[in-house]
């Protein structure tokens, strides 16, 4: 435990210091995140929690180039991020597939930019991310015949099959039920386990954060400001109902909102 968010610049993958963004709104000016300094490691986890509107979609929006800093700088290895660009891919909560496209093709979609690859490579990655998701039976079925949680998996395997360098991840789960959300959970630390990559997951499930990071992030809102680093050293896979799961996703809660401890 700690409040160490930067690392050693070799072993970064993503560096902010001292970002501060603005926005100019209707209502006037908003400080969305100010003065913060953080590394992602290469091959880290890292979730990022905090109240609605503390900026986390804001830190993705400036992580994938959508959005620029104000003040500060933000660096993906030696190069600074000012656009977007193919290494860095954003899942967003309700990533829409394309409902004239079946299963399949919609995972392919996500590879059109890969022209480094032959259709038949294509075809077997499309097919490697669609059975680590379980849905290789569903490849020719169409988005509206399958549930919820089944277009989410998809959208899963369409984020993952480009294999991008950094996959940034803005609530993907929290449209889903408990059910299904869980067992998102293992899809993604299988594949995290198996393809170690850098991902960065916003939530404001302090759960979902502790089951998934390798590092939890918590900021607190207005403006928003990194305020805690917790480490989690917590084997893998790890289960929501695992009592020391529990226990730091508690120490998170007090931590974010102190009149919610015990
Ligand atoms: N394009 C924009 N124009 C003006 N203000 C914005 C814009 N985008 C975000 N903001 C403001 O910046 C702050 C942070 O917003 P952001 O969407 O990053 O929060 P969030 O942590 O993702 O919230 P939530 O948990 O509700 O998704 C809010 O005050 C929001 O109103
Ligand atoms: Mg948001």
């Amino acid at each position: 435990m700690g409040n160490r968010s930067e690392t050693s610049p070799a072993s970064a993958a993503l560096t902010l210091r001292n970002v501060t963004k603005r926005f100019d709104g209707a209502s006037g000016q908003v400080t969305a995140l100010e003065d913060i300094t953080l590394d992602v490691r290469e091959g880290e986890f890292l979730a990022v929690v905090g109240p609605s509107g503390c900026g986390k979609s804001t830190l993705l929006s400036l992580l994938a180039g959508l959005e620029h800093t104000n003040e500060g700088e933000i660096k993906l290895g030696d190069q600074p991020v000012e656009a977007p660009g193919r290494d860095r891919l954003v899942m967003f909560q309700q990533d829409a597939l394309f409902p004239w496209l079946n299963v399949l093709e919609n995972v392919l979609f996500g590879l059109r930019l890969k022209p480094d690859l032959t259709e038949a490579e294509r075809l077997e990655s499309a097919r490697y991310y669609l059975n680590l998701v379980g849905l290789g039976s569903k490849e020719k079925a169409r988005p509206h015949e399958l549930s919820g949680g089944m277009r989410q998996r998809v959208a899963l395997a369409r984020s993952l099959a480009p294999n991008p360098r950094v996959l940034l991840m803005d609530e993907p789960f929290s449209a889903l039920d408990a059910l299904t959300r869980e067992q998102l959970y293992g899809d993604l630390q299988e594949i995290f386990t198996k393809r170690k990559k850098t991902i960065v997951l916003v939530t404001h499930n302090i759960r979902e954060a502790v089951c998934l990071g390798d590092r939890v992030v918590l900021f607190s809102p207005n403006p928003g400001r990194v305020q805690q680093v917790f480490d989690v050293n917590l084997p893998r896979p790890r289960r929501l109902n695992d009592p020391a799961l529990a226990n730091l996703a508690a120490e998170v809660t007090s931590a974010l909102s102190p009149r919610l401890a015990r």
